[in-house]
């Protein structure tokens, strides 16, 4: 571990902090104003993502002193450290290499003196040789029938990958299979997913990292009785049913053939595993070649963040920036917004991303931070977001850094349509960073009183990056620009991105009264009086 200045005391931290102060104050308009190379001068491209990031409350001194806190956190050796495999997961002992789920063939990677990249391969040559099975029908289910059906069953990052994933790249798919995604322990998510299935031609994936994840494991139990109260005979578990695990032995006491097991690793984080083997779900609806393209997304940009300067490094620039926001003008979220209709879910999956890796209190060393570390992620597709929450964005209260992600050629091609959605792109970023000055109103013979009602405050702050077009390839791109954000960010802030204690205690506290709430006679309550009063009125309404 490098060595512990707190980060609040550090010399580019202190200089940011004056910086700042006479910084917070000017408005972007005056920055492009005196600046007419701004526009072009501060974007970078990474591997066919273009990011404009001239709409952000920054200088070129700011960033000079981002670049300068970057190297005192050691930004780099942290970046190495993490590609050669050091266990920087200090919490769990763990190496983080979600980076060597998409090494090419013939790289070195080394945990504990091994090299993983080929057993990574060995698992997605497996996955691929399955998938052409399933996909082609060879694949027969226990009474002769091609599989129609997959049902992944997962959550978290056993989930919310391949539902994004799948939605994203949909226009890549085998339109002949169906894909659904059952991850709540609600047993309505169970009952709708499987309510017009044919268990006959149904393949249920059983995604889950340790397989004891409650909600899973709860699912997977009800969709083998679901399958055996119509399949009957017991083999047939071997035909309908796929498990993705690290835990081979877990996945055997299930009763699901090891031989349809894909594993995977202690050092692939969950919500950093969508391409390994928990993408299963995602090579059998797109194909292995497309798979594989997604992987080289992954590891163009993967190579670009470990090779390129910082000056130039889309990740770290992006991921500078949102730590100076969150940390000095205290910005409490960001917003992620898709101007694509197929990463509907791209923001839902980010929020895990982002916010199970850097919602964290204490630094690695154990002291609690006096900063503010991970912002909440949210958002929605463009153009529907304009019309409900924009409004706040554009003249609430407070201060939301936007990402606005677009694709210059759409894979829908409809009339008019793609230059409608790319205006409102452009025109979102621009009225946020410019807005509408009180004169600019009155100029529009704007009764006086209303005036305020119609200023556009601005100042308000967005990236755009802007894409060719979403293929496998640029979604690999997209998603590993974000997971090294967030490692950037979570090396200034110094804290530990990569476990996720703050799960544990409602997963305990719930196991501790599921029989409480199953026991035949009235059980002996010792939890505080909320709890204890819930817990008797739902037991007395549930009769
Ligand atoms: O409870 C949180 C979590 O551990 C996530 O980090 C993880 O992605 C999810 O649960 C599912 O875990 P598993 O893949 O082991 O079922």
């Amino acid at each position: 571990m490098a060595e512990h200045t707190l980060l609040t005391q550090r010399p580019a931290w202190a200089a940011l902090q004056s910086h700042f102060q006479g910084l917070k104050a000017a408005h972007l308009r005056d920055l492009f104003a005196a600046d007419p190379g701004r526009g072009t001068r501060l974007t970078a491209e990474a591997v066919g993502v273009f990011a404009d990031y001239s709409k952000n409350r920054v200088t070129d001194e700011t960033l000079k002193l981002l670049f300068a806190l970057a190297g005192e956190c050691d930004l780099k050796g942290r970046i190495e450290a993490m590609f050669g495999g050091e266990k920087i997961n200090i919490t769990e002992n763990r190496a983080v290499l979600h980076t060597a789920l998409r090494a090419p063939k013939g790289a070195v990677v080394t945990v504990d003196g091994k090299n993983v990249v080929p057993e990574v391969h060995e698992v997605l040559d497996a996955m691929s040789a399955f998938a052409d099975r399933v996909r082609s029908g060879a694949w027969k289910g226990h009474t002769g029938k091609p599989i129609r059906s997959v049902v992944n069953i997962g959550i978290g990052g056993s989930d919310l990958g391949p539902v994004m994933a799948n939605e994203a790249l949909r226009f890549y798919a085998q339109r002949d299979l169906t894909f659904r995604f059952l991850s709540n322990v609600d047993g309505t998510d169970f009952a709708e997913t499987v309510r017009d299935l044919d268990p006959a031609e149904t393949l249920f994936i059983v995604c889950s990292k340790t397989f004891t994840t409650q909600e899973t494991m709860t699912n997977a139990e009800s969709a083998r009785a679901w399958s055996l109260a119509t399949l009957k005979d017991p083999a047939s578990v071997a035909k309908h049913f796929a498990a993705v695990s690290t835990n081979a032995a877990k996945v055997k006491e299930f009763g699901i053939d090891t031989a349809n097991m894909f594993g995977f690793w202690d050092w692939v984080g969950g919500r950093y595993s969508m391409d390994s083997a928990v993408g299963l779900a995602t090579v059998l609806a797109l194909g292995p070649t497309h798979f594989r393209q997604m992987l080289d997304g992954f590891h163009a940009m993967d190579q670009h963040f470990r090779t390129t300067p910082f000056e130039k490094n889309v990740p770290v620039i992006l991921g500078l920036i949102s730590v100076w926001y969150g940390s000095f003008f205290g910005a409490e979220t960001a917003a992620v917004l898709p101007y694509d209709q197929y990463l509907k879910r791209f923001p839902a999956y980010l929020q895990q991303l982002t916010m199970e890796s850097n919602g964290k209190r204490v630094t690695l060393g154990g002291a609690e931070v006096d900063y503010q570390t991970g912002a909440v992620y949210w958002g929605e597709p463009g153009t529907n977001g304009q019309h409900s929450f924009y409004q706040l964005i554009h003249q609430g209260t407070k201060l939301i850094p936007c990402d606005f992600i677009a694709f210059s050629k759409s894979l829908n091609p409809v009339g008019r349509h793609h230059d409608l959605l790319m205006a409102n792109v452009f025109a979102q970023a621009e009225a946020l960073a410019f807005g509408k000055t009180a004169e600019q109103v009155r100029a529009d013979k704007v009764e006086e009183w209303l005036v305020p009602h119609k200023t556009f405050p601005g100042n308000r702050p967005s990236n755009v990056l802007l894409l060719e077009k979403l293929t496998p390839f640029a979604l690999g791109t997209l998603v590993a620009l974000y997971e090294h954000i967030v490692f950037t960010q979570g090396v200034i802030w110094d804290i530990g991105s990569f476990d996720q204690w703050g799960v544990e205690l409602g997963k305990a506290l719930a196991s501790r009264i599921v029989p409480e709430l199953e026991a035949a006679t009235e059980p002996d309550l010792k939890h505080d009086s909320s709890t204890n009063a819930l817990i008797r009125r739902y037991r007395q309404g549930k009769k």
